[in-house]
């Protein structure tokens, strides 16, 4: 059976979902929908397939079984209720949403739909919990082998330019974005340590604006403490003023072993076994068109996220799993004292 797909939003990650669907089998690309004419059209040119102006405009011409909503974070939640309204299944680009209440409208209409036979789907993209190294430690974890966890560390350490907000402004504004570098960046990593440690009961911390004030309302820089259930705690740094990637690093500091994970093309996981022992797990790497900072692991999710459609049971990371992460960040932004209350 061949599933029908539309893509909404054709901007830079767009390419991503749209090699994917071109490479799994069993998927095919019916439209593309761009509220600007011109990105629009060069989806259009580029993938052969009819432009529309908007989601709703997409399903009807075109029938999708699912979309992909890949826009700017305000306008992540009106596609995908679009769509479920529709019947139509969704993978949405994280975060969730820009703010609680409409990341909150999205679970709630989930949960509506969720009570029909045959009601439609939604994963939202957190494609770091499909890289090798998360899949392993998260198994190693919930079969005890580490030993407790004495608690953890984390870094985003990253660069942009100021060129980087220039070009999609949104990405700078609390209106557009709701929010900056743990919004847009850093989420991947606070999604895998929540999933990895339990989730996160409360948050410590404090975010700053320290190099693109000049471009951007919204955060670069942020440290946090992230207190876990049974009172582990996760010391968390990231930030976009770097001159250079780093990679992403997540160690976890255990009663068997300490366990150090990184990201990036060369990453993957080294366990040292407190009797000495060293183990490696390196990372799949992959050729795309996509940027290396974005992981290696959107084709897993997508692919995954079609196999299981027509199990009973709601995809495992919808919006309900994406509600943790986005609750971190804004009381973060809460405690800085930035940002609207929502
Ligand atoms: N999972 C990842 O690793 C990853 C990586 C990059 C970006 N993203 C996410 O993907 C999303 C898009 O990011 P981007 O960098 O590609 O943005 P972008 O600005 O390059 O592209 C967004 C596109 O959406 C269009 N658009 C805006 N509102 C629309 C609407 N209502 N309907 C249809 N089209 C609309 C814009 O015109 C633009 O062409 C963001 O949520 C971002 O956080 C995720």
């Amino acid at each position: 059976m061949t599933r029908r797909i539309g893509l909404i939003g054709c901007g830079d990650v767009s390419v991503v979902h749209v090699e994917a669907i071109r490479d799994i089998e069993g998927l095919e690309l019916v439209g593309v929908a761009d509220t600007d004419p011109q990105a629009r059209a060069r989806a259009a040119a580029a993938t052969g397939v009819p432009g529309f102006a908007d989601t709703q405009e997409l399903i009807d011409a075109a029938g999708p079984d699912a979309v992909h909503v890949a826009t700017p974070h305000d306008q992540h939640i009106g596609p995908s209720l679009t769509a479920l309204e529709a019947g139509v299944h969704v993978l949405q680009e994280k975060p969730l949403a820009h703010t609680l209440e409409e990341g909150r409208r999205l679970v709630d209409a989930l949960e509506s739909a969720g009570a029909r036979p045959g009601a439609p789907k939604v994963g939202i993209c957190f494609q770091n919990r499909y890289n090798l190294a998360s899949r392993r430690l998260h198994e190693m974890l919930g079969a005890g082998e580490l030993g407790a966890v004495r608690g953890a560390w984390a870094s985003v350490v990253w660069t942009r330019s100021a060129d980087y907000y220039r070009a999609r402004p949104w990405r700078g504004t609390w209106a557009g974005s709701g929010g900056g570098l743990l919004i847009n960046q850093a989420i991947h990593t606070l999604d895998l340590v929540q999933w990895l440690l339990g989730g996160v009961e409360r948050t410590d911390g404090h975010v700053a604006t320290r190099k693109y004030g000049e471009v951007i309302e919204v955060e670069d820089t942020a440290e946090l403490l992230l207190h876990h259930p049974g009172g582990i705690t996760t010391s968390f740094f990231a930030t976009l003023t770097a001159p250079q990637h780093r990679p992403v690093e997540l160690e976890l500091d255990c009663e068997r072993a300490y366990v150090t994970l990184r990201g990036g093309t060369d990453g993957g996981l080294t366990i040292r076994w407190a009797d000495g022992r060293v183990e490696t797990l390196a990372e799949r790497s992959v050729t795309s068109g996509g940027r290396s900072y974005w992981g290696v692991s959107h084709e897993l999710l997508i692919r995954d996220f079609y196999a299981r459609l027509d199990e009973p049971e709601p995809f495992w990371i919808g919006p309900g799993e994406a509600m943790a992460s986005l609750g971190i960040l804004k009381e973060a932004y809460r405690l800085s004292g930035v940002g609207p209350a929502a």
